[in-house]
C-alpha cells in the first residue's frame, strides 16, 4: 500500500511488500503458507510504515526533534524520517544489546544514538519523559500515528492474497504491532485468527529486537486475548532459532530473529489446514551477527582441495 494514501509526503517508498507464497514450508506443515516479508521496507523493518506517519505528523506540529527508545529498528526507521523532514533523532538503546547494522543505519542518518546502561524498559522510561519536552515527539508506538500507520499491512495482505486467511501469525514484543494488525481486520471487516509470537525468556532473548521485558501495550493485547481475536504463544530460545532456520533454509527468505517469532508460533500450536500468513517483521541483513559461521580454513586455488571441501 502507497503510504501517500494516508497524506504522507516524507514517503520513501514504504509498504506494497512481497507476499510470498512457501511452498516448501507448506508442505512440511501442512497448510498453505504465506511470508509477508516486511523486511522488503526502505529501512528494512516494518517500522516504516507507521514512521512515515508519526515523524510527517510531528514535523507538521511543530516538533523540533522526536525520539524513541530502540532495540534497533524503530531508531533506524526514525533516524531515516527525521533526517527526511529535517528534525533531529535522538535515540535511546540499551547499552551493547542491538545489532551493529541497526546502529549503523541510525548513524549514518545523523541520529544522536545515545546508549544507557539499561533495558529498553528503562530507554522507553526516559523516552516517554523527553517527549513531554516542548519540541520534542515520542513516536515509539505507544504514539498513536505510528499504528495508524502500521496498519496499513493488513488491507495490502488481504488484497495480494486475495482472500481471507485463516490465521495470520506475528512477533509480540513491545505489542504495538499486535494492537496495529488487530485494529487493521477489525476496520476491514473481517475475522481471522491471529497468533502471535513471544519469547519465554523476553529480557534477554537471542532475538534481539523483542528484547522487552515490559510490552508497552500489554494491557491493549490482554484485552485483545481476553476478546478471543488474539492467541499468544510463549517461545523457547530454540523454538525461535529453529524456526528462523527453517525460513532461511526452506525458502531461502532471510529475516532477522525475531521476525521469526509467527512461524515458530505456528509450529508449536501444531496449526494445520487452512491459509496462514506470517508477517516477517525485518531483514536479516539487520542481523548478521545471529548467523552462525564455522569459518572454515581457506583452501588452495585447485580443484581437487575445492571438491574435497565440499564433500
Ligand atoms: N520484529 C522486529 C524485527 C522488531 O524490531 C520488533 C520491535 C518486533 C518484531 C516487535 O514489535 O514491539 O510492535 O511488538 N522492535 C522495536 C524497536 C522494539 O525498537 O525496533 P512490537
Amino acid at each position: 500500500m502507497d503510504m501517500t494514501a494516508v497524506g504522507s509526503r516524507l514517503t520513501l517508498g514504504e509498504g506494497s511488500t512481497p507476499l510470498v507464497p512457501a511452498r516448501r514450508l507448506s508442505q512440511q506443515l501442512g497448510l498453505d503458507l504465506y511470508l509477508k516479508t516486511e523486511g522488503a521496507n526502505p529501512t528494512g523493518s516494518f517500522k516504516d510504515r507507521g514512521m512515515v506517519v508519526a515523524v510527517e505528523r510531528a514535523r507538521d506540529a511543530g516538533a523540533v526533534a522526536v525520539v524513541c527508545a530502540s532495540t534497533g529498528n524503530t531508531a533506524a526507521s526514525a533516524a531515516a524520517y527525521a533526517a527526511r523532514a529535517g528534525l533531529r533523532a535522538i535515540v535511546l538503546t540499551p547499552a551493547g544489546a542491538i545489532a551493529n547494522a541497526k546502529r549503523a543505519q541510525a548513524l549514518a542518518a545523523g541520529a544522536r544514538l545515545i546508549e544507557i546502561r539499561g533495558t529498553f524498559d528503562d530507554a522507553l522510561r526516559l523516552c516517554r519523559e523527553l517527549g513531554e519536552r516542548d519540541g520534542y515527539r515520542l513516536v515509539n508506538s505507544v504514539n498513536p500515528d505510528r499504528v495508524e500507520g502500521q496498519k496499513s499491512v493488513v488491507p495490502e495482505l488481504l488484497e495480494q492474497l486475495g482472500a481471507i486467511p485463516d490465521v495470520v501469525a506475528l512477533p509480540y514484543g513491545g505489542g504495538g504491532n499486535v494492537s496495529a494488525v488487530a485494529t487493521g481486520f477489525a476496520e476491514a471487516g473481517v475475522t481471522t485468527r491471529i497468533i502471535v509470537g513471544q519469547a519465554a525468556e523476553r529480557a534477554t532473548t537471542w532475538a534481539s529486537a523483542i528484547r522487552i521485558g515490559e510490552p508497552a501495550h500489554r494491557e491493549n493485547v490482554e484485552k485483545l486475548i481476553a476478546a478471543g481475536r488474539v492467541e499468544v504463544v510463549t517461545l523457547s530460545e530454540t523454538e525461535l532459532r529453529d524456526a528462523w532456520q527453517l525460513i532461511a533454509t526452506s525458502e531461502g527468505v532471510f529475516c532477522e530473529p525475531a521476525s521469526a517469532a509467527g512461524v515458530a508460533a505456528l509450529v508449536q500450536l501444531g496449526v494445520s489446514g487452512g491459509t496462514a500468513v506470517c508477517i516477517l517483521t525485518g531483514h536479516g541483513l539487520k542481523d548478521t551477527g545471529a548467523v552462525a559461521d564455522p569459518a572454515a580454513e581457506p583452501v588452495e586455488p585447485t580443484l581437487a582441495a575445492v571438491l574435497e571441501a565440499v564433500g
